[in-house]
C-alpha cells in the first residue's frame, strides 16, 4: 500500500503555520482534505492536532515505529518479595488485624479514595460501549460499574459509619466518555452521590501507519487516535483537577482498580494498611498478587529487578524466566499482578512535578481502520496496519522508593472478564463468583445447602453483593439461604 503525500497546494487553504508544523515532521497529508471540509470539522481537526505533542512524534515513530524496540528488563532478575495472603504463613508473617485496623482509620477519616481505569476499548469482548456498562453479576447481570459501587457504598457503610464520603474517581476515554457519564445518570450513580462522583478522559496517541509513521486519519476531519494506556492514568489523574479534588477532600490514598473484574475488593482495609504503614514500603505505590494459575497464564508478574519491585508484562517475560521452578515443583516467577494497586496521592504529585510526565511506551500492532489520504477512501485492512503506543501504570512501580506487594486468593478477589468466550470470560467470571460465594457459605456452616456435581463443583449460579456481605463472617450475620435447588441461579 503507497501513500501519495499530498502536495502542499491540496491542502488548499489550510493555515500555514499549521501547514509548515506539520510538514516540518512530514505528516502534512493530515491536511489532505482540508479544503472539501466545513468550518466545525476544520477547528475540530485543529484541535485534534494541536492536543499532539507534534515535535515529540518523530522521536516516537524512530524509535517504536521503525524500530521493535526490546523491553529493557534490567539485569537481576528475582522474584518478587510478598506478603502472603495467609497472614500466618510463609516467610514473613504479618498482623493483619493491625495493618486492617490501621487502614479502617485511613478510610474513616475520608483519606481513601476509590480510583478505576475504565478507558480501555474492551474490543476483544466484542461489546461496543464503555466495559463498564457490560454485565457482571453472575445473576443479576447487573453491570460492572454497579459492581464496584455496591462495594465502595458497602465500605462507606462499614467502615466509614457514614462519615466521610468514599469518593470515587472514574478514567474514561474521549471515546467512551459521554456514554459513561450518561450511564450513571441513568442509573442514579447506582445509589452514590453524585458529587463524590467524578469522571475526566485519559489522554489519547494517534494511531501511526506500521510501513510510514505516518498518523492514520480516521475520517478526512479526523485523526485515528486510541487511549494512551493506563500508564496515561498518572498523568490524567494530575492534569484533570483530580489530585486538586483529593486535596481539598483530605484524600491521601488512592485504591487503583479495573473495571474488568467484579470480585474486585475496591476498597480493602488491610491493603491499605499494609501500604501506608509497613516498614518495608515507602507507602507511594503497592501491588496484590495471586499465585499464577499456570506458567502460560496471561497476567504480569510482580518481580524485583535490580532490587526495585516491577511489573514485567506476560508478553516481554523471558521464556526460561517464564518457565523456571524451585525444588519442589512450583513457578519461581509465581506473583501475577493482578492490576490492584493503590498510589500515594504525593506520589501522583511527584510524578508530575516539573512538567509532562510519561512513562515509557509499549508497542501494540493493530488493525485499525483509516481513510486513504490519496484517494479519500475508507480501508478496513485485513491484517495489522498501525502502531498503538500505550503506558502501563505498573512501570511507576519502580519509581517508588519502596514498594510492597500482598498476595491474595484468586477465588476471593479475582474473576476478571476480558473475551467474549474461553479463559477470562463472562462464564469463568459467573463460576469464580459461584465458587466464592461457596466458598463463604460453606466457611459459615451452611456448606450443605449448596448442590454440587459428582466432580464436587458447584451445581448452581450464586451471586453475593457487597451490600449483602463483604466475607464470610458477614454472610453469616446477614442470614444464610436455605438449601440451593440444583441448576438454581440465587442472588444474596
Ligand atoms: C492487564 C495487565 C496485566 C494483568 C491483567 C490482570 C496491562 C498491559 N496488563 O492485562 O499485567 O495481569 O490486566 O487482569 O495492563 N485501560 C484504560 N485505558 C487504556 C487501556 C486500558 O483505562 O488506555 C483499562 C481498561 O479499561 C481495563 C484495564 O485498563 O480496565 C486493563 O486493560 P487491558 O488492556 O484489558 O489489560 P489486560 O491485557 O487485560
Amino acid at each position: 500500500m503507497t501513500h501519495h503525500a499530498p502536495t502542499v497546494a491540496a491542502s488548499g487553504g489550510a493555515p500555514t503555520d499549521l501547514l509548515r508544523r506539520l510538514s516540518a515532521i512530514g505528516q502534512e497529508h493530515v491536511l489532505a482534505f482540508w479544503a472539501e471540509l466545513g468550518d466545525s470539522e476544520r477547528r475540530s481537526l485543529q484541535h485534534q492536532i494541536d492536543s499532539l505533542d507534534l515535535d515529540g512524534l518523530p522521536r516516537l515513530i524512530e524509535q517504536y515505529v521503525r524500530n521493535k524496540p526490546r523491553a529493557d528488563l534490567g539485569s537481576d532478575i528475582q522474584p518478587a518479595l510478598c506478603y502472603s495472603a495467609d497472614h500466618a504463613r510463609g516467610t514473613r508473617p504479618w498482623d493483619r488485624a493491625r495493618y486492617a485496623d490501621q487502614g479502617r482509620a485511613l478510610i474513616a477519616a475520608g483519606k481513601v479514595a476509590a480510583f478505576t481505569v475504565a478507558g480501555g476499548q474492551g474490543s476483544r469482548l466484542g461489546f461496543e460501549g464503555p466495559k463498564g456498562c457490560y454485565p457482571g453479576g453472575a445473576v443479576t447481570d447487573k453491570p460492572l460499574f454497579q459492581c464496584l459501587a455496591e462495594w465502595i457504598l458497602a465500605a462507606r457503610r462499614r467502615w466509614a459509619h457514614g462519615g466521610p464520603a468514599i469518593p470515587w474517581y472514574i478514567m474514561t476515554s474521549p471515546i467512551n466518555h459521554e456514554p459513561t457519564v450518561a450511564f450513571f445518570r441513568q442509573h442514579r450513580f447506582f445509589g452514590l452521590n453524585e458529587r463524590d462522583v467524578m469522571f475526566f478522559p485519559q489522554g489519547v496517541m494517534p494511531s501511526l501507519d506500521m510501513a510510514t509513521g505516518r498518523v492514520l486519519l480516521d475520517q478526512k476531519h479526523a485523526l485515528a487516535l486510541n487511549p494512551d494506556g493506563h500508564g496515561g492514568s498518572l498523568r490524567a489523574l494530575f492534569t484533570s483537577g483530580a489530585i486538586d479534588d483529593m486535596r481539598r477532600r483530605g484524600v491521601e490514598q488512592i485504591s487503583y482498580t479495573q473495571i474488568d473484574n467484579p470480585l474486585v475488593r475496591v476498597i480493602d482495609p488491610a491493603f491499605l494498611g499494609l501500604h501506608a504503614f509497613a516498614p518495608d514500603s515507602s507507602g507511594e505505590m503497592s501491588s496484590k498478587m495471586v499465585t499464577k494459575a499456570h506458567a502460560g497464564e496471561k497476567v504480569g508478574v510482580l518481580c524485583r529487578v535490580n532490587g526495585r519491585t516491577t511489573v514485567i508484562e506476560y508478553s516481554d517475560m523471558p521464556e526460561a524466566l517464564n518457565n523456571a521452578t524451585n525444588p519442589d515443583g512450583s513457578l519461581r516467577f509465581n506473583a501475577g499482578s493482578i492490576a490492584i494497586h493503590v498510589i500515594s496521592v504525593a506520589f501522583v504529585r511527584r510524578l508530575n512535578e516539573g512538567g509532562r510526565f510519561n512513562l515509557p511506551y509499549h508497542r501494540a500492532e493493530k488493525k485499525v481502520p483509516f481513510t486513504d489520504p490519496a484517494t479519500g477512501r475508507r480501508v478496513e485492512p485485513a491484517s495489522n496496519n498501525a502502531v498503538k503506543l500505550e503506558t502501563f501504570v505498573f512501570d511507576a512501580l519502580p519509581l517508588a522508593e519502596r514498594s510492597i506487594v500482598l498476595e491474595t486468593d484468586r477465588t476471593d478477589e479475582f474473576a476478571p472478564i476480558k473475551n467474549a468466550s474461553g479463559p477470562d470470560s463472562p462464564e469463568t467470571c459467573r463460576r469464580l463468583q459461584t465458587l466464592r460465594a461457596a466458598r463463604w457459605l460453606e466457611a459459615a456452616g451452611a456448606g450443605d445447602r449448596v448442590p454440587r456435581t459428582d466432580a464436587g463443583e458447584p451445581d448452581c449460579t450464586i451471586e453475593i453483593s457487597p451490600l449483602t456481605a463483604m466475607d464470610a463472617a458477614e454472610l453469616q450475620a446477614a442470614g444464610l439461604p436455605g438449601p440451593i435447588a440444583r441448576g438454581a441461579r440465587v442472588a444474596l
